[in-house]
Protein backbone atom coordinates (compact mmCIF):
# COMPACT_ATOMS: atom_id res chain seq x y z
CA UNK A 1 0.00 0.00 0.00
CA UNK A 2 2.74 2.62 0.87
CA UNK A 3 3.76 5.14 -1.85
CA UNK A 4 7.06 5.48 -0.36
CA UNK A 5 8.32 9.36 -0.71
CA UNK A 6 11.31 11.58 0.54
CA UNK A 7 10.96 14.66 -1.21
CA UNK A 8 8.14 17.17 -1.17
CA UNK A 9 5.67 15.92 -3.47
CA UNK A 10 3.58 18.78 -2.79
CA UNK A 11 5.68 21.69 -1.91
CA UNK A 12 4.92 23.53 -5.32
CA UNK A 13 1.34 23.48 -4.59
CA UNK A 14 1.49 24.22 -1.48
CA UNK A 15 3.23 27.57 -2.16
CA UNK A 16 0.76 27.90 -5.36
CA UNK A 17 -2.55 27.91 -2.38
CA UNK A 18 -0.71 30.67 -0.06
CA UNK A 19 -0.68 32.77 -3.55
CA UNK A 20 -3.51 31.90 -4.29
CA UNK A 21 -5.63 32.23 -1.46
CA UNK A 22 -4.31 35.99 -1.55
CA UNK A 23 -6.03 37.86 1.70
CA UNK A 24 -8.62 34.70 2.66
CA UNK A 25 -6.48 35.00 5.84
CA UNK A 26 -8.11 37.58 8.46
CA UNK A 27 -11.41 36.96 6.57
CA UNK A 28 -13.84 35.79 9.55
CA UNK A 29 -13.26 36.20 13.25
CA UNK A 30 -11.05 34.78 15.61
CA UNK A 31 -12.84 32.15 18.53
CA UNK A 32 -14.08 34.54 21.21
CA UNK A 33 -16.26 32.45 23.78
CA UNK A 34 -12.27 31.02 24.89
CA UNK A 35 -10.79 34.64 25.69
CA UNK A 36 -7.47 33.24 25.12
CA UNK A 37 -8.22 32.24 21.76
CA UNK A 38 -9.79 35.83 20.60
CA UNK A 39 -6.10 37.28 21.11
CA UNK A 40 -4.63 35.38 17.84
CA UNK A 41 -4.28 37.08 14.81
CA UNK A 42 -6.74 36.56 12.22
CA UNK A 43 -4.60 37.25 9.21
CA UNK A 44 -1.97 33.77 10.31
CA UNK A 45 -1.82 31.23 7.88
CA UNK A 46 0.00 28.01 7.89
CA UNK A 47 -0.34 24.79 5.63
CA UNK A 48 1.61 21.34 5.81
CA UNK A 49 1.65 18.10 4.27
CA UNK A 50 3.10 14.82 6.02
CA UNK A 51 3.33 12.14 3.20
CA UNK A 52 3.50 8.54 4.39
CA UNK A 53 6.95 8.08 4.94
CA UNK A 54 6.96 11.09 7.39
CA UNK A 55 8.59 13.71 5.03
CA UNK A 56 6.84 17.13 6.09
CA UNK A 57 6.84 20.18 4.88
CA UNK A 58 4.64 23.40 4.71
CA UNK A 59 4.48 27.11 3.70
CA UNK A 60 3.50 30.15 6.05
CA UNK A 61 3.07 29.80 9.32
CA UNK A 62 3.61 25.63 9.18
CA UNK A 63 5.48 25.66 12.21
CA UNK A 64 3.42 27.87 14.42
CA UNK A 65 1.43 26.03 17.50
CA UNK A 66 -1.81 27.11 17.76
CA UNK A 67 -4.84 25.71 19.89
CA UNK A 68 -6.22 21.96 18.70
CA UNK A 69 -9.20 22.38 20.20
CA UNK A 70 -11.48 19.70 18.30
CA UNK A 71 -9.15 18.56 16.35
CA UNK A 72 -8.50 16.58 19.01
CA UNK A 73 -11.34 14.55 18.93
CA UNK A 74 -10.61 12.69 15.92
CA UNK A 75 -7.05 10.82 17.99
CA UNK A 76 -9.81 10.34 21.34
CA UNK A 77 -11.88 8.45 18.71
CA UNK A 78 -9.15 6.78 17.37
CA UNK A 79 -7.75 5.74 20.96
CA UNK A 80 -11.12 4.77 22.52
CA UNK A 81 -12.23 2.69 18.87
CA UNK A 82 -8.79 1.15 19.61
CA UNK A 83 -9.11 -0.03 23.48
CA UNK A 84 -12.96 -0.58 23.01
CA UNK A 85 -13.91 -1.99 19.17
CA UNK A 86 -17.54 -1.35 18.46
CA UNK A 87 -19.20 -0.99 21.70
CA UNK A 88 -18.59 2.29 21.84
CA UNK A 89 -21.50 2.63 18.58
CA UNK A 90 -23.59 1.74 21.11
CA UNK A 91 -23.21 4.77 23.08
CA UNK A 92 -22.56 7.44 20.15
CA UNK A 93 -23.78 7.21 16.68
CA UNK A 94 -21.98 8.62 13.52
CA UNK A 95 -24.82 10.21 11.90
CA UNK A 96 -24.33 14.28 10.66
CA UNK A 97 -25.96 16.77 13.78
CA UNK A 98 -27.03 19.35 11.03
CA UNK A 99 -26.47 21.57 14.04
CA UNK A 100 -23.96 23.66 15.57
CA UNK A 101 -20.64 21.50 17.18
CA UNK A 102 -22.27 22.47 20.85
CA UNK A 103 -25.87 21.86 20.36
CA UNK A 104 -28.20 20.81 23.26
CA UNK A 105 -31.62 20.10 20.89
CA UNK A 106 -31.56 16.32 19.69
CA UNK A 107 -30.19 14.98 22.85
CA UNK A 108 -33.17 15.14 24.61
CA UNK A 109 -35.13 13.41 21.38
CA UNK A 110 -32.69 10.79 21.21
CA UNK A 111 -32.47 9.33 24.78
CA UNK A 112 -28.63 10.82 25.46
CA UNK A 113 -26.88 9.11 22.46
CA UNK A 114 -25.28 11.77 20.78
CA UNK A 115 -25.61 11.99 17.08
CA UNK A 116 -21.41 11.32 16.12
CA UNK A 117 -18.18 11.98 18.18
CA UNK A 118 -17.31 15.30 17.17
CA UNK A 119 -20.09 17.32 18.34
CA UNK A 120 -19.49 18.21 21.67
CA UNK A 121 -21.65 15.80 22.98
CA UNK A 122 -20.01 13.07 21.62
CA UNK A 123 -16.68 14.04 22.35
CA UNK A 124 -17.26 13.60 26.28
CA UNK A 125 -19.11 10.50 26.07
CA UNK A 126 -15.25 9.50 24.11
CA UNK A 127 -13.51 11.02 26.41
CA UNK A 128 -15.13 9.60 29.32
CA UNK A 129 -15.34 6.10 27.71
CA UNK A 130 -11.31 6.69 27.02
CA UNK A 131 -10.74 8.12 30.83
CA UNK A 132 -12.76 4.69 31.97
CA UNK A 133 -9.76 2.61 30.20
CA UNK A 134 -6.98 4.37 30.72
CA UNK A 135 -7.50 6.70 33.58
CA UNK A 136 -6.23 9.34 32.43
CA UNK A 137 -7.90 10.45 28.88
CA UNK A 138 -5.84 13.78 27.97
CA UNK A 139 -2.76 12.04 28.93
CA UNK A 140 -3.26 9.26 27.02
CA UNK A 141 -3.81 11.38 23.89
CA UNK A 142 -1.21 14.02 24.69
CA UNK A 143 1.26 10.74 24.73
CA UNK A 144 0.27 9.58 21.54
CA UNK A 145 0.25 13.20 19.77
CA UNK A 146 3.63 13.45 21.16
CA UNK A 147 4.81 10.22 19.60
CA UNK A 148 3.47 10.03 16.38
CA UNK A 149 4.61 13.90 15.47
CA UNK A 150 8.20 13.14 17.13
CA UNK A 151 7.37 16.32 19.04
CA UNK A 152 8.46 15.79 23.10
CA UNK A 153 7.61 19.53 23.71
CA UNK A 154 3.84 19.03 22.55
CA UNK A 155 1.70 19.95 25.54
CA UNK A 156 -1.51 21.07 27.37
CA UNK A 157 -1.51 25.38 27.20
CA UNK A 158 -3.25 25.78 30.77
CA UNK A 159 -4.45 29.30 30.25
CA UNK A 160 -6.74 27.87 27.48
CA UNK A 161 -7.72 25.06 29.73
CA UNK A 162 -8.77 27.15 32.89
CA UNK A 163 -10.64 30.00 30.14
CA UNK A 164 -12.28 26.72 29.40
CA UNK A 165 -13.39 25.88 32.85
CA UNK A 166 -14.94 29.67 33.48
CA UNK A 167 -16.96 29.48 29.87
CA UNK A 168 -18.08 26.38 30.22
CA UNK A 169 -21.47 25.87 31.46
CA UNK A 170 -23.00 24.60 28.19
CA UNK A 171 -20.29 21.66 28.24
CA UNK A 172 -21.24 21.25 31.77
CA UNK A 173 -24.77 21.03 30.79
CA UNK A 174 -24.16 18.32 28.03
CA UNK A 175 -22.28 15.89 30.14
CA UNK A 176 -24.74 16.40 33.08
CA UNK A 177 -27.68 15.76 30.79
CA UNK A 178 -26.16 13.04 29.32
CA UNK A 179 -25.12 11.41 32.87
CA UNK A 180 -29.08 11.78 33.42
CA UNK A 181 -29.12 9.10 30.67
CA UNK A 182 -26.15 6.85 32.17
CA UNK A 183 -24.08 7.53 29.46
CA UNK A 184 -21.58 9.23 31.05
CA UNK A 185 -19.26 6.99 33.71
CA UNK A 186 -17.29 9.42 35.72
CA UNK A 187 -18.02 12.27 37.66
CA UNK A 188 -19.25 15.46 35.33
CA UNK A 189 -16.48 17.70 37.37
CA UNK A 190 -13.45 14.60 36.09
CA UNK A 191 -14.77 14.54 32.70
CA UNK A 192 -14.78 18.22 31.89
CA UNK A 193 -11.44 18.97 33.42
CA UNK A 194 -10.02 16.14 30.93
CA UNK A 195 -11.90 17.51 28.22
CA UNK A 196 -11.06 20.92 28.64
CA UNK A 197 -7.22 19.87 29.29
CA UNK A 198 -7.39 17.55 25.83
CA UNK A 199 -8.74 20.68 24.11
CA UNK A 200 -5.93 23.02 25.46
CA UNK A 201 -3.27 20.78 23.21
CA UNK A 202 -1.39 23.44 21.51
CA UNK A 203 0.53 22.03 17.97
CA UNK A 204 1.41 23.23 15.01
CA UNK A 205 0.15 22.16 11.32
CA UNK A 206 3.67 20.17 11.39
CA UNK A 207 2.46 18.35 14.63
CA UNK A 208 -0.57 17.47 13.29
CA UNK A 209 -0.39 16.38 10.05
CA UNK A 210 2.27 13.92 10.94
CA UNK A 211 0.19 12.83 13.87
CA UNK A 212 -2.86 12.30 11.46
CA UNK A 213 -0.34 10.27 9.37
CA UNK A 214 -2.08 6.87 10.45
CA UNK A 215 -5.31 7.95 8.56
CA UNK A 216 -3.63 8.03 5.60
CA UNK A 217 -1.89 4.89 6.48
CA UNK A 218 -4.56 2.65 7.05
CA UNK A 219 -4.14 2.50 11.00
CA UNK A 220 -0.35 1.67 10.83
CA UNK A 221 1.43 4.26 13.63
CA UNK A 222 4.57 6.51 12.94
CA UNK A 223 6.58 3.52 14.52
CA UNK A 224 4.94 0.76 12.17
CA UNK A 225 2.46 -1.16 14.87
CA UNK A 226 -1.05 -1.14 14.48
CA UNK A 227 -3.51 1.49 16.38
CA UNK A 228 -6.65 0.91 13.83
CA UNK A 229 -7.42 -1.95 11.76
CA UNK A 230 -7.87 -0.77 8.33
CA UNK A 231 -11.91 -1.42 8.55
CA UNK A 232 -11.69 1.37 11.85
CA UNK A 233 -9.54 4.06 9.93
CA UNK A 234 -11.94 3.82 6.93
CA UNK A 235 -15.13 4.46 10.05
CA UNK A 236 -12.62 7.25 10.99
CA UNK A 237 -12.30 8.61 8.42
CA UNK A 238 -15.99 8.45 7.20
CA UNK A 239 -17.16 9.98 10.36
CA UNK A 240 -14.86 12.76 9.76
CA UNK A 241 -16.16 13.13 5.86
CA UNK A 242 -20.04 12.99 7.03
CA UNK A 243 -19.19 15.20 10.60
CA UNK A 244 -16.19 16.29 10.88
CA UNK A 245 -17.07 19.90 9.96
CA UNK A 246 -20.66 20.09 11.79
CA UNK A 247 -23.31 21.82 9.90
CA UNK A 248 -21.11 22.68 7.01
CA UNK A 249 -20.15 19.32 6.53
CA UNK A 250 -22.03 18.96 3.04
CA UNK A 251 -20.30 21.81 2.13
CA UNK A 252 -16.99 20.94 3.17
CA UNK A 253 -17.24 17.86 1.11
CA UNK A 254 -18.64 19.38 -1.89
CA UNK A 255 -15.74 21.97 -1.88
CA UNK A 256 -12.91 19.86 -0.36
CA UNK A 257 -13.73 16.09 -1.10
CA UNK A 258 -11.97 14.97 1.88
CA UNK A 259 -12.19 13.87 5.40
CA UNK A 260 -11.60 16.48 7.58
CA UNK A 261 -11.73 18.07 11.16
CA UNK A 262 -12.18 21.35 12.28
CA UNK A 263 -11.36 22.96 15.34
CA UNK A 264 -11.93 26.54 16.56
CA UNK A 265 -8.45 27.48 17.22
CA UNK A 266 -8.74 27.59 13.36
CA UNK A 267 -6.89 24.57 12.26
CA UNK A 268 -8.33 21.64 10.14
CA UNK A 269 -6.49 18.30 9.32
CA UNK A 270 -7.47 16.53 6.28
CA UNK A 271 -6.83 12.89 4.75
CA UNK A 272 -5.79 11.35 1.78
CA UNK A 273 -5.80 7.83 2.07
CA UNK A 274 -3.30 6.09 1.05
CA UNK A 275 -0.79 9.49 0.02
CA UNK A 276 -0.51 12.10 2.87
CA UNK A 277 -2.18 14.43 5.99
CA UNK A 278 -2.64 17.68 6.05
CA UNK A 279 -3.25 20.25 7.88
CA UNK A 280 -4.18 23.82 7.40
CA UNK A 281 -4.78 26.83 10.12
CA UNK A 282 -5.39 30.52 9.90
CA UNK A 283 -7.86 31.95 12.82
CA UNK A 284 -10.53 33.60 11.52
CA UNK A 285 -13.60 31.57 11.83
CA UNK A 286 -16.98 31.24 9.49
CA UNK A 287 -19.92 31.40 11.10
CA UNK A 288 -19.89 27.50 11.53
CA UNK A 289 -16.70 27.70 13.31
CA UNK A 290 -14.51 26.58 10.60
CA UNK A 291 -11.03 28.62 9.25
CA UNK A 292 -12.22 30.53 6.38
CA UNK A 293 -8.72 30.58 4.55
CA UNK A 294 -8.64 26.90 6.03
CA UNK A 295 -11.06 25.44 3.79
CA UNK A 296 -10.09 27.78 1.03
CA UNK A 297 -6.73 26.03 0.96
CA UNK A 298 -7.80 23.33 1.11
CA UNK A 299 -10.40 23.48 -1.57
CA UNK A 300 -7.69 25.03 -3.72
CA UNK A 301 -5.04 21.86 -2.91
CA UNK A 302 -7.55 19.22 -3.98
CA UNK A 303 -8.83 21.33 -7.22
CA UNK A 304 -5.00 22.13 -8.42
CA UNK A 305 -3.52 18.09 -7.42
CA UNK A 306 -7.49 16.24 -8.10
CA UNK A 307 -6.55 14.36 -4.89
CA UNK A 308 -9.67 13.72 -3.24
CA UNK A 309 -11.56 10.45 -2.32
CA UNK A 310 -14.08 11.32 -4.66
O1 LIG B 1 -15.97 22.50 23.61
C1 LIG B 1 -15.54 23.57 23.22
O2 LIG B 1 -16.21 24.56 23.26
C2 LIG B 1 -14.14 23.71 22.65
N1 LIG B 1 -13.17 23.45 23.58
C3 LIG B 1 -13.92 22.89 21.43
C4 LIG B 1 -14.74 23.42 20.38
C5 LIG B 1 -14.27 23.25 19.01
O3 LIG B 1 -13.13 23.38 18.62
C6 LIG B 1 -15.39 23.03 18.12
N2 LIG B 1 -14.97 23.25 16.79
N3 LIG B 1 -15.07 23.79 15.86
Amino acid sequence: MAIMTSSPTYLPVLERVAEEIGHTPGRGRSADYIPALAARDARAFGMAVAELDGTVYGVGDWREPFSAQSITKVFTLALDLAREGDELWEHVGREPSGNPFNSLVQLEYENGIPRNPFINAGALVVTDRLQTRTGDAAGELLGFLRAESGNPELDFDEEVAASETVNGDRNAALAHFMASYGNIDNPVPVLLEQYFRQCSITASCADLALATRFLARHGLRADGTRLLASRQAKQVNAVMLTCGTYDAAGDFAYRVGLPGKSGVGGGIIAVVPGRCALCVWSPGLDERGNSVAGVAALDRFTTLTDLSVF
